[in-house]
């Protein structure tokens, strides 16, 4: 049985004070998630050490959304991923398609920096996904299954089983509009069936994750996907009420 897992990316958002207000109103609600689900949340690098205060002990995970491509020295305004583990982190998201598309990052460096964050003990949630001109063109498989392999297929099985991988179309990406659930399991089994080539049954085992315009409205029928696994939410994820509204949805 998979690790069903809802994930909130609160992106840069949130002042350290609310970001605190928000954490704690997630951690009182999570009473009421099934014990099955495991919630995360990722707040700004400013945040963290506030808000890992917040979730010690509660069963609420902290996850930073990006880190350094070296693990330390002359590299200004980066954060490496010892610093990360430092104020509690277990888990960080790496290439998202902000991160890739603004921020220029490449399959060679999310390369680096998957294999720094495993070293330091942390729990990467890989993001993949095409773009519109990519999906309208067809070739949201072979975009997404290069982005899979390119990355993952230099871990070992043994790295690979503390990865997470989370597919977000990026049209879908605070848009509003949704991948019905049908193009996210068709993708989410074709990203199984990819993994599954090079860690053979460990594919199984593996939480995937959809993000993009997921709300409490279209979780339930995106869950109920069988390679569907959770949720890695952006703007509902800033309001307690709706991000575990969502986590109820299984
Ligand atoms: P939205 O839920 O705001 O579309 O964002 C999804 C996302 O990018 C999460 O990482």
């Amino acid at each position: 049985m998979r690790k069903h897992i809802v994930a909130g990316n609160w992106k840069m958002n949130t002042t350290v004070a609310e970001g605190v207000e928000l954490a704690k109103a997630v951690v009182e609600k999570s009473a009421e998630i099934p014990a099955d689900v495991k919630l995360i949340i990722a707040p700004p690098h400013t945040h963290l050490y506030p808000v890992h205060e917040v979730v010690e002990g509660t069963g609420v995970g902290l996850s930073a959304q990006n880190c350094a491509d070296h693990e330390k020295g002359a590299f200004t305004g980066e954060i490496a991923v010892n610093m990360l583990a430092g104020v509690g982190c277990e888990y960080t998201i790496l290439g998202h398609s902000e991160r890739r598309q603004y921020y220029g990052e490449t399959d060679e460096k999310l390369v680096e920096k998957i294999h720094l964050a495993l070293a330091a003990g942390l729990s990467p949630i890989f993001c993949v996904g095409e773009n519109l001109e990519e999906r309208e063109a067809g070739r949201h498989f072979d975009v997404v299954n290069a982005q899979v392999k390119n990355v993952l297929n230099t871990l070992t099985a043994e790295e690979m089983a503390k990865v997470i991988v989370a597919y977000e179309p990026v049209w879908a990406i605070g848009t509003g509009k949704t991948a019905s659930a049908e193009q996210a399991q068709e993708i989410h089994a074709e990203i199984r069936k990819t993994l599954a080539e090079k860690f053979g049954a460990l594919a199984e085992e593996i939480t995937i994750l959809y993000g993009g315009s997921c709300k409490p409205s279209n979780a339930k029928e995106l869950f109920a996907c069988p390679d569907i696994d959770g949720g890695l939410i952006g703007g509902a994820a800033l309001k307690a009420d709706d991000f575990i509204a969502i986590a109820l949805s299984f």
